[in-house]
């Protein structure tokens, strides 16, 4: 039932209203913030940013952005030619729980494995707050390995899955 579409004018109003809870707001910014970052990351960078919603049949319940060739993450992990990254993550707080985010990440990885949108890749790489527990489980579970000694440069958590 969950999969992933594309933002578009078309959807990407309700997907911009979705909202985490108020204890996880440090985790994560609003989405139309990300929106705003992934704008600057294209026009001024050079990136390659991919916005989902992330839906339970028609109903938008989380957002997800993708990103490739992001020249402040190259400086830390090495060449951008040869991963992704999931830029934001998140499932609103009415919806969480209930086994939306993990396959929305499942989805997230064959979809790059699969049909990657800026030509194939040997890594994903993600980040999160070390005290974001949920997260930090919910990544290892799928099978990513922290980096901590990556970590005080970034000042978060990083962690990356072979493809
Ligand atoms: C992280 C997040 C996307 C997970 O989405 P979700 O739909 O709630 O996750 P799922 O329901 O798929 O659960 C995944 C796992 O986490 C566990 N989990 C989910 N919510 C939990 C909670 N509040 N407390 C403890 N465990 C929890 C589930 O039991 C599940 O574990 P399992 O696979 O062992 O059964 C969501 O919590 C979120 O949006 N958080 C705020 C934003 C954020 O932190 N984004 C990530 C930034 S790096």
């Amino acid at each position: 039932m969950i999969h992933l579409e594309r933002l578009t004018w078309d959807n990407y109003d309700d997907v911009l209203k979705l909202k985490v809870a108020k204890e996880q707001k440090e985790y994560i910014v609003p989405n139309s913030d990300s929106l705003i970052h992934a704008f600057f990351a294209m026009t001024e960078n050079k990136a390659q940013i991919f916005p989902f919603g992330i839906y339970l049949g028609k109903t938008p319940v989380g957002f997800m952005m993708i990103a490739r060739d992001v020249p402040w993450i190259e400086q830390y992990y090495g060449s951008p030619a040869k991963y992704y990254y999931i830029w934001r993550f998140m499932i609103d707080k009415r919806y969480q729980g209930n086994g939306y985010g993990k396959e929305a990440m499942l989805q997230a990885l064959d979809f790059i494995r699969t049909v990657p949108p800026a030509g194939e890749a040997e890594y994903c790489w993600l980040s999160y707050e070390p005290e974001n527990t949920v997260a930090q489980k919910l990544y290892a579970s799928l099978g990513f390995e922290e980096r901590p000694e990556l970590y005080e440069e970034l000042a978060e958590m990083p962690a990356v899955l072979k493809l």
